[in-house]
């Protein structure tokens, strides 16, 4: 088995050598594979995925685009699902990063040049990925799975990605980009999993096309109505609040548990650490500052300009603002 998914994996760096690449933020290696750009390391998985992930209809499958808040959705969607496993006085998330709890599917479980047997994970299987959707494998569609997707404005995004990738890229000897020159790849779409506005249409566009199997939300609403979103949520993904959990404040209480004041503050978060792939992050760079308009912090009137004018460009006709 080892053997023969050390060759399908050369396969697809055989492939990948292929394809047009570009430098990214911190000077690491974009391509670009079906229409999006993906870092060197987890495009591998990215195919294997494609080529080997079987959904099944009780998974609920989290999406977003990098710095999106899909570490805040994935601790919403573990204390969600698995509160009647565990009192939330007991919760995992107290101990364990939500990264671990909800496993990406390309930058964790297919990037170790292995095909990993998901069918020994517990059901419902809660499992992530920042892959655009027309780039998803056919069974997610045939599945029918519920897809939840978040959203956040482009400037905190971009703001947020900026800093995390000069946190994470340690080699001495490269010297992170500065603001301006990340903002245009940014711009241009030859950044993580971008062009930044394609993947958030598409997913934009599916929620409208079938709403019944694809939700979207926006970091922007979650943090200024918490309560709703969360309800709105737990029924999309199966796990509705009964209303005597309502009466009890159990979704008050999920809300408190997965917010960012407390999940910062928390030993496992502040000093863990895991490998993503061959790729170390530290648990407290996903924890910046969890706030709506840092952005205001780092762009000029024209950045701000320019981002603004591309949101309204591509967004223009389909209903969305961000
Ligand atoms: P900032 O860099 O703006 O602070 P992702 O999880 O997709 O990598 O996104 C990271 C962003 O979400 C960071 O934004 C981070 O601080 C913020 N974040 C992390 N946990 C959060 C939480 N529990 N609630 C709200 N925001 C959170």
């Amino acid at each position: 088995e080892e053997v023969k998914d050390e060759r399908t994996y050369q396969r697809y760096t055989e492939i990948m050598a292929t394809l047009p690449r570009e430098r990214g933020f911190a000077q690491d290696l974009l391509y670009q594979h079906q229409g999006f750009w993906y870092w060197d390391r987890y495009l591998p998985g990215v195919m294997a995925v494609q080529n080997h992930f079987i959904a099944q209809p009780s998974d609920v499958l989290l999406v977003s685009t990098p710095k999106c808040g899909t570490t805040w959705l994935k601790s919403l969607i573990s204390a969600i699902c698995n509160r009647k496993l565990h009192p939330l006085t007991q919760s995992p998330l107290l101990t364990v990063n939500p990264h671990q709890l909800v496993p990406f599917l390309e930058a964790d479980l297919y990037a170790n040049n292995q095909i990993p047997d998901l069918d020994i994970l517990p059901s419902p299987r809660l499992l992530a990925t920042h892959m655009p959707y027309s780039s998803l494998p056919q069974s997610v569609f045939d599945s029918g799975c519920p897809v939840v997707y978040i959203s956040r404005n482009p400037k905190d995004t971009f703001v947020s990605m900026w800093h995390f990738l000069n946190k994470i890229s340690t080699k001495e000897s490269i010297m992170p980009s500065t603001v301006e020159e990340a903002f245009e790849m940014f711009c241009n779409g030859a950044s993580l999993y971008g062009p930044f506005w394609d993947h958030v249409l598409e997913y934009w566009r599916a929620s409208i096309e079938r709403p019944q199997y694809v939700m979207f939300l926006k970091y922007e609403e979650m943090q200024a109505e918490a309560l709703v979103h969360v309800k709105r949520l737990a029924e999309f993904i199966r796990c509705p609040f009964s209303l005597e959990e309502e009466k009890e404040g159990v979704v008050d209480e999920i809300i408190r548990l997965c917010s960012f004041q407390n999940l910062s503050r928390l030993d496992i978060n502040k000093t863990g650490q895991a490998s993503f792939g061959d790729t170390h992050i530290k648990f407290n760079t996903f924890f910046r500052k969890g706030k709506v308009g840092d952005w205001s912090n780092y762009l000029t009137p024209e950045m701000i300009d320019r981002l603004d004018q591309i949101s309204k460009q591509k967004f223009h006709g389909y209903g969305l603002t961000l």
